[in-house]
């Protein structure tokens, strides 16, 4: 893996689909990452803070196969970044968080103690695949987050104490580099499926989605072949391919009707 470390960037993402091009094809996978980036982006053409302090980085992966083999891209990203922060759980306290603290939120997000705290942007073009995961460490987060039902948190104001970036991003960027020659050359296997679905945030609890169609509600029942949302409703099973989780633990809505 080529890894490039920049103080300043507008976008890791950017940065490596401009690296790519006039690159010979089947080359390495190129990680850039960056102490800061001036124009983080997010999903759904959202900005992306990104002060210094946070790990901001991605990894470019020369495509082997068609597009649709790689949805599940974000979630083998958000499987790997789970794993990061609790390795650095591991590290920092010399165990592991307790069971459900650090849950993937489907499809794009992770999040610890139920706030966000880190987001995967997956690009492609030509045959380039590129995997953008912005993880908040040591960064602020006040005033960050999607208002009262996704606020913000960060690793150092979970644990109360600052936590080392460059590791995790080196383990979290290697872990989702074997993922994806694991997807390559296996698929998305149903051991692979399962080790996301014990990391769903609301498994086999009531959800509200939101998609391009409107809304529905079900109950979270697991992931697809090609990592597509199933959600049992009173139709029946609905499969969900593009959308967004809006939870309804009682902590959320508390105090709402
Ligand atoms: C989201 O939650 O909407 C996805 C956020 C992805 C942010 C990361 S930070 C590194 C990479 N570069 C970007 O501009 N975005 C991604």
């Amino acid at each position: 893996m080529h890894v490039i470390e920049l103080e300043s960037v507008d976008s890791t993402n950017s940065q490596v689909k401009r690296l790519w091009e006039g690159r010979a094809p089947g080359g390495e996978p190129l990680l850039v990452m960056a102490a800061e980036q001036t124009a983080g982006r997010g999903r759904l053409g959202r900005k992306w803070e990104s002060a210094r302090g946070g790990a901001w980085f991605s990894l470019g992966w020369q495509t082997q196969r068609q597009v649709g083999y790689y949805h599940p891209a974000p979630l083998l990203a958000g499987l790997a970044v789970k794993r990061g922060i609790e390795h650095a759980a591991v590290e920092e306290y010399g165990q592991p968080t307790t069971a459900g603290e650090v849950e993937i939120k489907w499809p794009n997000d992770v999040l610890l103690w139920e706030r966000k705290v880190a987001g995967v942007l997956c690009e492609w073009q030509e045959a380039l695949l590129v995997v953008g995961v912005g993880i908040n460490v040591n960064n602020a987060v006040a005033g960050l987050g999607d208002g009262w039902r996704y606020p913000a948190t960060s690793l150092a104001e979970a644990w109360g104490r600052p936590v080392e970036v460059r590791e995790l991003i080196e383990r979290v960027a290697a872990e989702i580099a074997a993922g994806l020659v694991e997807l390559e050359s296996e698929g998305f296997t149903e051991k692979k499926r399962r080790e996301v679905e014990q990391g769903l945030a609301w498994m086999g609890q009531t959800v509200s989605v939101k998609t391009a169609q409107g809304g529905m509600t079900g109950v979270l029942a697991g992931l697809e072949e090609d990592g597509a949302l199933r959600l049992a409703t009173d139709r029946g099973v609905q499969v969900v391919h593009a959308g967004e989780i809006e939870g309804l633990r009682p902590r959320e809505t508390e105090g709402k009707k």
